[in-house]
């Protein structure tokens, strides 16, 4: 049974990306620091770094339940040294030496509620965060999940910018979850062994802002108009989907957590200089006329090494795009503006 099992495990590890090069003798060491450890996506992702054989010291920061939290991941046998911080006063020590931090902090969703509709309390929190990242680990990369990403990640670059530490290659809003759930909708539809495929996903992190490029999938599948445009309308609403079925518990955690490890898994590849690593990311770009889009991402020692641009759209995917410039565009003024009026 335990062979099977660790047969089963192997298998799955040669499969995936998140642990393709992994554990390699002379992997430098990397402090990674979750600031939200303890909540609903912090517990899980907590875990998932913690089986990351790149990450040589994991430092997790909560306002409560960190103790607890750190306690218990730090049994598993993994390379990890696991260090807990409860308080404020801690925050410092928790950041110092990062070389990537992922914000998970804040509230999620409710029945009934946007990603926007969080940024009375998240927009605060994140501030707050980011200001101490500019103090305490100007260098870190910094991987946000605290929504709205699309306002979230402007309003941590006029902190930076404000701190005088503002690099545009080192700020992330995670965007993967996207992705993930992009591969399997259209995998599923499509009839395609998941783990084969790939679908770009573009623009930001809520509702139509979220728009997969299938006419980029790989493989190619023959799907209908009627097809694309349903499987388009079920990625943007994967998160409403969760909250619902939560009912009220939340919003998803567990994809979340996996698809934010899956990202700083690819952060640590890239400043560990393994070649080729691309993921989907919101960062500072030129892509469109808006100043934060989410596109492919090549990543590498000082984080965004090049970003991509969009390829050839499909009729259906210009007209979405032209769609969520509006609604993306208001979101990014409204992170700054909330960044500046203080
Ligand atoms: C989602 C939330 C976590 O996409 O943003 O489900």
């Amino acid at each position: 049974m335990r062979s099977q099992i660790l047969r089963s495990v192997q298998s799955v590890a040669r499969k995936s990306n998140y642990t393709r090069n992994y554990a390699s003798a002379a992997s430098p060491e990397r402090k990674v620091t979750i600031l939200g450890a303890a909540g609903g996506i912090g517990q899980s992702l907590s875990m998932l770094m913690k089986l990351n054989p790149l990450v040589s010291t994991l430092s997790l920061y909560d306002l409560a339940g960190t103790p607890g939290v750190a306690a218990d991941v730090s049994h598993i046998n993994t390379r990890a040294q696991v260090f807990g911080y409860a308080e404020d006063k801690e925050l410092g020590k928790a950041l110092e030496g990062s070389d990537v931090v992922i914000i998970p902090a804040g509230v999620p969703r409710k029945p009934g509620m946007t990603r926007d509709d969080l940024f009375k309390i998240n927009a605060g929190i994140v501030k707050n965060l980011c200001k101490s990242v500019a103090k305490y680990c100007p260098n870190a990369l910094v991987n946000m999940i605290s929504n709205p990403v699309n306002s979230t990640v402007p309003i941590a670059s006029e902190v930076f910018k404000n701190a005088g530490t503002y690099d545009p290659k080192r700020l992330f809003g995670v965007t993967t979850l996207d992705v993930v759930r992009a591969k399997t909708f259209y995998a599923t539809k499509a009839g395609l062994p998941v783990e084969e495929v790939n679908v770009p996903v573009v623009g930001g992190h809520a509702g139509i802002t979220i728009l997969p490029l299938f006419s980029q999938a790989h493989p190619q599948a023959n799907l209908s108009n009627a097809d694309i445009q349903y499987l388009t309308k079920r990625t943007q609403d994967g998160g409403t989907e969760v909250v619902e079925a939560k009912a009220g518990k939340g919003s998803a955690t567990l994809s979340m957590a996996y698809a934010g490890a899956i990202f700083a898994d690819a952060c640590l590849k890239g400043l560990n200089g393994v070649p080729d690593v691309v993921e989907c990311s919101y960062v500072a770009s030129t892509v469109t006329d808006l100043p934060f889009f989410a596109s492919k991402v090549r990543l590498g020692k000082n984080g965004v090494e090049e970003i991509y641009g969009l390829g050839t759209l499909s009729q259906y995917e210009q007209e979405s795009l032209e769609k969520l410039k509006a609604e993306l565009k208001s979101s990014i003024d409204k992170g700054i503006e909330f960044a500046s009026n203080e």
